[in-house]
C-alpha cells in the first residue's frame, strides 16, 4: 500500500494526501482503499469493487442505497448527516442505526486515514 504523508500528525490524527478506507463489506471482508481527498465514500467504494454498495441515485442522496455502519473510533471524523440525510436515512433498507450514514454524503479528508465503514447487508 502506499500511502504518501504530506503533513505530520496533528492532534492525534494524521494527514494523507491519498488517506486509506476501510471497508467491511457484508460478510466481513475487509478492502483497504487509498482514497482521493474530496471523493466520496461510496464512489470510492464502487470505483474500487466493493461489493454492497448498490448507489442507485449515484450520489443524489435519493435512493438510500449507499448504507454503512461507521467505525465507532471513526465517528469523531463525521458530523452529524444533515437533515436531507437524515430524511433518507428513515429508509434504508438495513436497520437504521446511531452510526448510520449515507456513504455518498461523506467526503474524504486529509485525516480521514484509517476510516472505517461497514457496508449495509441489504441496499434494496
Ligand atoms: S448513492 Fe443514493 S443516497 Fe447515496
Amino acid at each position: 500500500m502506499n500511502t504518501h504523508a504530506t503533513e505530520s500528525a496533528t492532534a492525534g490524527s494524521t494527514l494523507v494526501a491519498a488517506p486509506t478506507i476501510r471497508y467491511y463489506a457484508p460478510g466481513g471482508v475487509l478492502f483497504e482503499i487509498e482514497g482521493r481527498i474530496g471523493d466520496s465514500v461510496m464512489e470510492t467504494g464502487v470505483k474500487n469493487g466493493v461489493p454492497g454498495i448498490v448507489a442507485e441515485c449515484g450520489g443524489a442522496c435519493s435512493c438510500a442505497t449507499c448504507h454503512v455502519y461507521v467505525d465507532e473510533a471513526s465517528l469523531e471524523l463525521v458530523g452529524a448527516p444533515d437533515d436531507l440525510e437524515d430524511d433518507m436515512l428513515e429508509g434504508t433498507a438495513s436497520e437504521r442505526l446511531p452510526n448510520s450514514r449515507l456513504s455518498c454524503q461523506l467526503r474524504i479528508q486529509a485525516d480521514f486515514n484509517g476510516f472505517t465503514v461497514h457496508v449495509a447487508p441489504e441496499q434494496i
